[in-house]
């Protein structure tokens, strides 16, 4: 596992399953056909014309956000970390545990996977599994911002 950094080497290695999250660069007109006819299949159009909307706002957006492949790829991986903590919550809701993990080398994930080949950029890696007796992290309080710190009443 040369793409993970050294003090997650063991956090992979020890996990049931690890997840790496990709998104699609570029994001290409085949994935967005893709969507639309997903989308279509779902249910979600009443007539072609509600489908033409959806599909022109989405274009929209896109391209509202991809001046450069980078603005494009940072974009996409605000919307992956939304799917994070969807994750992050859902396996603590079910009693699995998890660790996000920023601490790779994306370029040698991505190589080590083939991903650019298959259109994707490596963003994160979550472990799941159950922590194991000796975690030190578990049996540490947690520790957050006092509300007052972190909320601003107008
Ligand atoms: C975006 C992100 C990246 C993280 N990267 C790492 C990492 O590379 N290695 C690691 O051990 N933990 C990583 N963590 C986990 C944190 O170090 C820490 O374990 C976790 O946020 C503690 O959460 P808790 O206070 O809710 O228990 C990451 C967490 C987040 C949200």
């Amino acid at each position: 596992m040369p793409a993970i950094m050294e003090p997650n080497q063991q956090r992979v290695s020890t996990a049931s399953h690890t997840l790496i999250f990709c998104a699609k660069s570029p994001l290409n007109e085949q994935h967005l056909q893709n969507l639309l006819t997903q989308e279509d299949k779902d249910g979600r159009f009443n007539c072609d014309e509600d489908k033409q909307k959806m599909d022109q706002g989405r274009r929209f957006f896109v391209n509202y956000n991809s001046n450069t492949p980078q603005n494009q790829l940072d974009w996409e991986a605000k919307q992956l970390y939304i799917a994070l903590g969807q994750l992050l919550f859902a396996a603590a809701a079910i009693g699995v545990d998890s660790t996000a993990m920023e601490g790779f080398d994306k370029e040698k994930m991505d190589e080590a996977l083939d991903l650019k080949h298959q259109g994707l950029r490596s963003i994160l890696v979550v472990t799941l599994g159950y922590r194991s007796v000796d975690d030190s992290n578990a049996s540490r309080p947690k520790s957050r911002l006092p509300k007052e710190q972190i909320f601003t009443q107008l």
